[in-house]
């Protein structure tokens, strides 16, 4: 691929109205970001989280991101809600112009080499939109889940990716004096971000994730997805209303 990939990460919270109110789903916002996609030019790899969907039935049945023994039942139906969610996502995806292409993230992350990098390379130059989801995986001694958010962090490493974007419910990330235009590790550190009740930890989380991935070379953004405009130029790399998430300067 001639240009660098962009992975998207869409936020259970832009998913979904709230994670409590179960099945919720925002199929008009999804479209428009996908109209914002399918119009960017960028080639995009997608991964979408849980939101109302996985987070409510792996709470029911005790599963985290902490390996553990669940039912079988709680496997089954919390793989059951976000395959349908991502059936959701896709009708949306369509509506938007893109072509999804549902993948596992489990056989591409694991391939070796370039292997993975290649393959979603070449899914994107057929002209469809890898999409893929935080899943419940089998580490072997139980069961856990794997946040959209890590599952962004290992797609973007793999690719080489030139940014990856999270798209949520705010702005970007909240300090005590609003918007944080931009963030580095040094400031990190002070910021007292509000520990999460879902399954997979919320944006103290989310931000560390995000710095690991900055340092790497990726650049990251935080965006709001109720607002199209500004998620398109974060996708480009123009300046947009949002957090930009800097790694260490390398001149
Ligand atoms: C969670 O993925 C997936 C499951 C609950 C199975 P994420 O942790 O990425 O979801 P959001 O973005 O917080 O909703």
């Amino acid at each position: 691929m001639d240009n660098r990939a962009v992975v998207v990460k869409l936020g259970g919270s832009i998913i979904s109205e709230s994670k409590t109110k179960k099945f919720s789903y925002r199929g008009e916002t999804i479209a428009s970001l996908a109209r914002a996609i399918s119009t960017s030019g960028v080639d995009v790899v997608v991964v979408h989280g849980g939101g109302a969907f996985g987070h409510p039935v792996a709470k029911e049945y005790g599963l985290s991101s902490r390996s553990s023994k669940p039912s079988p039942e709680g496997v089954s139906e919390t793989r059951r809600a976000m395959f349908d969610l991502n059936a959701r996502i896709c009708d949306s995806f369509m509506a938007g112009g893109l072509h999804p292409y549902t993948f596992s993230p489990f056989p591409v992350l694991a391939a070796a080499g370039r292997k993975g990098a290649k393959w979603l390379e070449q899914t994107i130059a057929a002209g469809l939109t890898p999409v893929t989801f935080g899943d419940v995986v089998n580490v072997g001694t139980g069961f856990k889940i794997l946040s959209g958010d890590t599952i962004a962090l290992l797609l973007s490493k793999m690719l080489g990716a030139e940014r990856c974007v999270f798209v949520m419910d705010v702005d970007g990330i909240m300090g005590p004096e609003g918007l944080l235009r931009s963030v580095e590790k040094k400031d990190a550190r002070e910021l007292k971000l509000s520990p999460s009740e879902d399954a997979t930890g919320g944006i103290a989380l989310k931000l560390r994730d995000a710095l690991r991935m900055a340092s790497a070379g990726t650049e990251v953004a935080f965006v709001s997805g109720f607002r199209p405009a500004e998620f398109s130029k974060a996708l480009k790399g123009l300046s947009f209303r949002g957090t930009t998430v800097k790694g260490p300067s390398r001149e």
